[in-house]
């Protein structure tokens, strides 16, 4: 697990050099954030990053919001797209095959604020690995709500040839530039072998029961 935590045991306990440890706005911001309850998705079961347990191991450390500040890096659209997308939390239906799949986290803005209303876009394959081109089986667009939360119900992608599983989004703030790009999962052989495969872009995945939780936040421009 641990290509899953890039950076992990770079030694917690080590001194971290100075102004590592300030507490930067950014910070405070973010932290003021998550302190903020959310019984909707706590209620739902959703595992969050804040539900990290002390026992678990470290968690990715993230490529946006931190002291860089850097936005989530883009990745082709590739050629599965389509417009149009129905407006839908769950792209469950019935008779959908495959591990139940909830990806939940928040939109941010390059300053570390949630961006409200943003809309969030995915496509992804079935699991035989098959993309619906003639509907719009797998596909669905939502917004985040007032805390910058997004929350999809889906199912885990299939394979298919020369890709690693992943899944397709495309993230715009109202009226921001539109960021395409694709979510993977941690401990797949073939991260190893995708040339589009960036680790900056690996959710956080937890089993729960016959279901897979994960996580992941998006840091855009426009915002
Ligand atoms: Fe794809």
């Amino acid at each position: 697990m641990t290509d899953e935590h890039p950076g992990a045991g770079a030694g917690a306990d080590a001194p971290e050099p100075f102004g590592r440890r300030s507490v930067s706005r950014k910070t405070l911001l973010k932290a003021a954030l998550i302190a903020v309850p959310m019984p909707a998705l706590l209620g739902s079961g959703v595992a969050l990053a804040r539900d990290h347990r002390p026992s678990d191991p470290p968690l990715t450390p993230t490529p946006y919001c931190d002291d860089g500040d850097d936005p989530t890096p883009p990745q082709t659209e590739g050629p599965y797209f389509k417009p149009d997308s129905p407006e839908r939390a769950s792209l469950l239906e019935p008779g959908t095959r495959g591990t139940r799949l909830t990806i939940s986290g928040y939109v941010f803005g390059l300053t570390c604020r949630p961006v409200a209303h943003a809309l969030l876009d995915f496509w992804q394959a079935d699991t035989a690995g098959a993309y619906d081109n003639t509907g719009f089986r797998l596909r669905g667009h939502q917004y985040t709500d007032a805390r910058g939360a997004f929350m999809l119900t889906t199912i885990v992608p299939g394979l298919y040839p020369s890709r690693t599983r992943h899944i397709h989004v495309k993230v715009q703030a109202p009226g921001g530039p539109i960021l395409t790009t694709q979510l993977y999962f941690p401990g797949e052989p073939r991260n190893n072998t995708d040339p589009i495969f960036n680790p900056a872009l690996l959710m956080n995945v937890r089993q729960a029961g016959p279901a897979k939780q994960a996580t992941f936040d998006f840091v855009i421009g426009g915002s």
